[in-house]
């Protein structure tokens, strides 16, 4: 047989079509586990006295792990990663999201982008450990080159495309071919993405949370450079990494309510007691628990035994009574606008459907929940303070009560968690009951997720009609932006990026 050699440079054709995004055959529940699920969303809704929580098989089966994520996780503005991580000019890190290969790049400007980590070409993953580019993002397998120095993801080049030594194609049109974006934005130093690219803009989704939280927080609720300011970033005693086997949800659940603080965390009761807590209801897609009473003892700088004792100089988190924040040396700077007669309220909302927020006079934490699996997550935890002095070393010994406090409490709710994961084997169990006294926010986490399965079980993207809309080429750039400051809503004609987050 004779060989057919590779042509120096011929005419090829190619089709436009391939530039976008595929379908998701895993969004679909089997017809049996949907009508199992219809059947029982009506319970969920009903008032907290009468109503039950969600099925046992949403939080077992392999099948909602991807049914959750095409239609709940992609359809909303969800936590990916933190970006103080992310801030290096030309740092590429790929980033495995419940099974879906994503990239975060570093533009130029030192701002994060989101990508499908995949080449266009015959679809190699594109970085399988994070390193550092020039701004060019090469493709280990026939070298194809994205431009992510503005961020764009553009096809730069494509070395021998149209034969040896010919790197240009008939028909080819590498505008058409980029990398596929993936909608972001950063918040409170934390990258958000949305995938689908339909959700509203950041600004308008989170106004409601931001409106409750700026007098406290003041200019770090935000965005954009008087964020930045506003907040020291994270230090490097400031995270902590934690994996539970249980549903995403579990963990939600959990944080959403304080009733269970006497049992699981008794030390926390000492310096927060649950009588001064109470339920936070934000808005439609934010809700968690408060207290009135939040006085862990931090050290002020004398050695710092930890806030987890419960005990000790009691109000030693700073409460000196003057109102300037100070406390002793090595207390930690104080959110400025934080009203001074509530120095001992805190709060904890949760973003649904991943992040839990917890906001305190002189700190604020951010915890992403990344499911793993449908039994199997793992939990990154962020400290981030706020002025000048609060990285100091005067400041280092209440900075690691702080966070010895916190790696306490996340810590011991894992067993509260995986106990109620182990519980859902059981057919003895159905959803259960919610206080109506202690477990509102609870519930009206469920009926938010009630609404996200309603929509994909009715909107004919869930159930069987296999339209590939899920993720597909809604992430690409199909319309008129995006409103305004959200960063990759394009597909391959990488020009149309609107680079503007608005982040730190
Ligand atoms: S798969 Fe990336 S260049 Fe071929
Ligand atoms: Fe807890």
């Amino acid at each position: 047989m004779a060989d057919s050699p590779i042509p120096s440079a011929r005419p090829a054709r190619f089709s436009r079509r391939d530039a976008g995004l595929g379908v998701d055959p895993g969004a679909d529940l089997p017809a049996g586990l949907a009508a199992h699920l219809a059947a029982h969303l009506t319970a969920v809704d009903r008032p907290i006295a009468a109503a039950r929580g969600l099925p046992n098989a949403a939080y077992t089966a392999a099948e909602f792990h991807r049914f959750e994520r095409a239609h709940l996780f992609a359809r909303a503005w969800t936590a990916l990663a933190f970006c103080a991580d992310h801030a290096t000019p030309g740092r590429v890190t790929p980033v495995d999201f419940m099974g879906w290969p994503l990239l975060i790049a570093c533009a130029r400007d030192g701002r994060p982008a989101v990508f499908h980590n995949v080449c266009s070409h015959r679809g190699r993953r594109l970085v399988d450990a994070p390193k550092t580019t020039g701004g060019l993002l090469v493709c280990p397998y026939h070298a194809w080159a994205y431009d992510l120095s503005d961020a764009s993801g553009r096809l730069k080049s494509t070395p021998h495309i149209g034969g040896v030594g010919a790197h240009q194609a008939d028909g080819f049109c590498r505008a058409a071919h980029g990398l596929k974006a993936v909608r972001s934005h950063c918040w409170l130093g934390v990258l958000f993405i949305d995938l689908s690219g339909d959700a509203p803009a950041f600004e308008e989704y989170a106004a409601p949370l931001v409106a409750r939280y700026r007098p406290y927080l003041g200019a770090a609720m935000d965005g954009g450079a008087a964020a930045a300011e506003a907040l020291a970033s994270p230090a490097a005693d400031a995270g902590l990494t934690l994996e539970a086997e249980c549903n995403w949800k579990l963990a939600v659940e959990n944080y959403c309510e304080a009733y269970h603080l006497p049992w699981i965390h008794p030390s926390l009761n000492d310096y927060s007691p649950l009588q001064d807590h109470y339920a936070v209801i934000v808005s439609e897609d934010f809700a968690g628990q408060g207290t009135r009473t939040f006085r862990p003892a931090l050290g002020d700088g004398d050695g710092g035994d930890g806030a987890g004792d419960g005990g000790g100089d009691g109000d030693g988190g700073g409460d000196d009574g003057d109102g300037d924040g100070a406390g002793g040396d090595g207390a930690l700077p104080e959110f400025p606008d934080w009203p001074a007669a509530q120095r001992e309220t805190a709060e904890y909302p949760v973003f649904y459907p991943n992040l839990l927020l917890g906001f305190q006079v002189n700190h604020f934490f951010a915890l992403i929940i990344r499911p793993l699996a449908a039994g199997r997550i793992r939990e990154e935890v962020r400290l981030f303070y706020t002025g000048d002095g609060a990285h100091a070393a005067r400041c280092q010994a209440a900075r690691a009560a702080n966070l010895a406090a916190w790696t306490r409490v996340f810590s011991e709710d894992i067993s509260a968690v995986e106990g109620m994961q182990r519980g859902r084997q059981s057919p003895g169990f159905g959803g259960g009951v919610f206080s109506p006294a202690m477990d509102a926010p609870t519930h009206h986490f469920h009926r938010w997720v009630a609404r996200k399965y309603r929509a994909a079980l009715g909107d004919g993207g869930g159930c069987g009609d296999g339209d590939g809309d899920s993720n597909g080429d809604r992430g690409g750039d199909d319309g008129d932006g995006n409103g305004g400051r959200d960063r990759g809503r394009n597909n391959g004609d990488s020009d149309k990026i609107d680079s503007g987050n608005g982040g730190e």
